[in-house]
């Protein structure tokens, strides 16, 4: 499929079993508690350098937008967020590298409330 405007489509793994280098580097990593949730770029850290950078982390809880945070370059590359996970049916994360675009991960929550 080819986009003809400036948005692009984010990517994510092509095989979560194997993923690529870029892939580890890239994706992001959603790490829930109970009231907030963590995220991480990615599973082997992204580096923070002054031109290869990961400019924002945003957290989406069953698809509504959480929240945003922007980065700079010698910070870390995640953002924690807080979020009523138990309502929660549906986490995704987007991360955007300034040089590879941008990526996202998502994880489906299983409620563990006895239905009442
Ligand atoms: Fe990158």
């Amino acid at each position: 499929m080819i986009s003809e405007n400036n948005y692009e489509e984010a990517q994510t793994y092509q095989d979560p079993y194997n993923p690529s280098e870029l892939e580890q580097k890239h994706v992001p990593i959603l790490e829930p508690n109970t009231v907030s949730v963590k995220v991480t770029v990615g599973e082997v850290k992204h580096v923070m350098e002054a031109n290869h950078w990961i400019q924002y982390i945003e957290l989406f809880a069953d698809g509504e937008s959480v929240g945003r945070i922007d980065l700079q370059p010698g910070e870390e590359p995640e953002a924690e967020f807080e979020v009523d996970v138990p309502k929660t049916k549906k986490l995704s994360a987007q991360a955007l590298c300034n040089q590879h675009g941008l990526w996202e991960n998502e994880i489906n929550l299983k409620s563990n409330n006895a239905k009442s």
